[in-house]
């Protein structure tokens, strides 16, 4: 039973994690692509107001008409009906962390612990975690105050941002189950995403609107440390994403390399979106979308797919895929690789395996989870070989007999 309500909250927090991330990740889009396709204004009532870049866009059967000012607006009052966008950004990270405590937290000698990557106590591995999370920002946000002064500040800040989030990934690879690395890197800079929305760019908002209604001039640095952040946010954006979906796929994070996988994956996020936002400054200037970016991201993704395809059969497993199956190796494979986590008392994911009916109604799923995405048993906890695996594709192919 707690099983079973712990599988309903695990459901109705990723829906509102992915409802709330959808919402504030397209609002970032959106505000990033109007940002870099403003054109200077033609009009002269528009620039004595002080309006610095304009866009017409067409949508939902109207037009829109955006205009921004750069500061703030030279003419008060500032209306009170003004539109922030910060909750989509606090409601993603608390509905995530949610996510995260029950899904990984709350089983953590089986998510967060792979015994044959480090061997510790639970207590410690999460302590471990949320204290990546804190680190990250820490560090990061020092990375930002303290190099991003200089002419070449962004750039500085930038590579080095680079160089900490690929050592943040190696870490994370040595420290707990591949899965659960994944999905800590990908939490890690999204932490740092809402961080940066809630520690600087609103409190930096709040504060020019102060100025403006104590009518004093705003200083300009709030808004280009606000920006800074909200470049960075928009860089993170696919790595987050892809290093949350790659912990489905098993064969990604279970290799032995398998930070520098997910180095390449979010290195090919990162390029595809710089590609989104070039176009659009492209777009305006009347220049050509450069889109070399993206194709070296594609080619780090072909190559990721090339790097990591399975080996050739041996000759051995050629001779016995020639073999027909017996169920009773099947069975031998299940009872010692499965039941302890599938069996009449405990049934993970609602998936019992102690009879061969059983066996045979999550036929299908047996083979997807331990075949083709790797993924059972958890963090392969009790080592099924390449071999055993085979014997299950071609138990499942030969119509998954149970006698
Ligand atoms: C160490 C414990 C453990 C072992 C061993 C294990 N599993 Fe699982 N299994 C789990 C957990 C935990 C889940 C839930 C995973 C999740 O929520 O992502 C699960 C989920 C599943 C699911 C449902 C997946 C889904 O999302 O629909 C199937 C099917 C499955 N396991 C099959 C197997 C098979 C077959 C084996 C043996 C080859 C196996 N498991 C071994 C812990 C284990």
């Amino acid at each position: 039973m707690d099983a079973y309500l712990i599988d309903w909250a695990n459901l109705l927090l990723r829906w509102a994690h992915v409802i709330t991330a959808i919402a504030w990740i397209g609002s970032s889009f959106y505000f990033v692509m109007l940002d870099n396709s403003l054109s200077p204004t033609p009009h002269d009532d528009l620039k004595a107001k002080g309006v610095d870049g304009e866009l017409w866009a067409v949508h939902g059967g109207g037009f829109y008409h955006s205009n921004k000012y750069m500061v703030a607006p030279r003419w008060l009052p500032i209306p009170q009906n003004l539109h922030w966008s910060y909750w989509e950004s606090y409601s993603t990270w608390l509905t995530g962390f949610a996510l995260f405590t029950v899904s990984y937290l709350f089983h953590a000698s089986s998510f967060l612990i792979d015994k044959t990557v480090f061997d510790w106590s639970p207590a410690a591995a999460i302590a471990a975690a949320l204290g990546f999370l804190a680190a990250f920002w820490l560090i990061y946000d020092g990375i930002c105050r303290t190099l991003g002064q200089g002419a070449k500040g962004d750039l500085i800040v930038g590579g080095s941002v680079l160089v900490f989030v690929v050592f943040a990934s190696w870490l994370a690879c040595q420290l707990f189950a591949g899965r659960a690395a994944f999905l800590l890197v990908g939490a890690m800079l999204a932490t740092a995403m809402s961080a940066n929305v809630f520690f600087w760019i609103i409190p930096g908002q709040r504060q020019v609107i102060a100025s403006l209604r104590a009518g004093e001039n705003p200083d300009p640095v709030h808004g280009r440390r606000g920006k800074q952040r909200s470049v960075h946010n928009t860089y993170f954006t696919l790595p987050v994403i892809i290093a949350m979906l790659s912990n489905h796929y098993g064969w990604l994070y279970q290799g032995p390399h398998n930070w520098a996988v997910l180095v390449l994956l979010m290195a090919a996020g990162a390029l595809i979106r710089h590609s989104f936002v070039a176009r659009h400054k492209a777009h305006v200037q009347g220049r050509r979308a450069p889109w070399e970016h993206a194709v070296v991201g594609v080619a780090l993704l072909i190559g990721l797919a090339i790097w990591l395809a399975p080996p050739p059969p041996s000759a051995e497993a050629q001779a016995a895929a020639a073999r027909p199956v017996a169920w009773a190796e099947v069975q031998a494979v299940v009872e010692q690789r499965c039941l302890i986590c599938h069996n009449a008392q405990v049934q993970q994911k609602n998936v019992a395996l102690h009879t061969p009916a059983l066996v045979q109604q999550h036929a299908q799923q047996v083979y997807q989870q331990v075949v083709l995405l790797k993924l059972m048993p958890m963090n392969n906890a009790t080592g099924i070989t390449e071999a055993e695996r085979a014997l299950l594709k071609r138990w499942y192919e030969s119509g998954a007999p149970v006698r």
